[in-house]
């Protein structure tokens, strides 16, 4: 299968993409520093931003011979330290919007599969 991995750099999403290559799959990957991850074979890496859909439409379409089967979220609320308690940087709704781009784009485009990592308190 064909995935979209966002938050391929974090902690988890690392695990996914050598998990994703270990079972033979491909990867796209959406990243904001595209120096901070290894290139290997299988692993297409996309630079931009899960804030913009025309970032996420185009890690969607980057390998134009393979369809997306499913979509990873493990992205996160960057904080100021390791602790989950820390005080939040960066945009307050990152998570919530992102999510929101990332239905949308795979709405449009047919994908009905999704999967997000995520913690308690969610809501929506
Ligand atoms: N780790 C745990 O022990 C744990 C436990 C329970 C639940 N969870 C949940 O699992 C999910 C993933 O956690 P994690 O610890 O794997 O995450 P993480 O290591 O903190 O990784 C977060 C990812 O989000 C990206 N990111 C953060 N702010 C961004 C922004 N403004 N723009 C673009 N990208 C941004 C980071 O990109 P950069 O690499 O570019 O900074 C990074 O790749 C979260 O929902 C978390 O609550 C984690």
């Amino acid at each position: 299968m064909h995935f979209l991995l966002l938050g391929a750099i974090g902690r988890t999403g690392k695990h996914v993409v050598s998990k994703l290559l270990s079972q033979g799959h491909t990867v796209v990957a959406l990243v904001r520093d595209s120096k901070r991850i290894k290139p290997q074979s299988n692993l297409t890496i996309v630079s931009g931003s899960p804030l913009e859909q025309s970032d996420i439409h185009a890690a969607l379409t980057a390998v134009p011979s393979l369809s997306v089967s499913a979509a990873i979220f493990t992205l996160n609320t960057l904080r100021k330290s390791d602790s989950p308690f820390a005080a939040q940087v960066g945009p307050p709704r990152f998570l919530a919007d992102s999510c929101t781009n990332l239905c949308a784009v795979l709405e449009q485009a047919g994908v009905r599969r999704v999967v997000v990592m995520s913690t308690a308190g969610v809501g929506d």
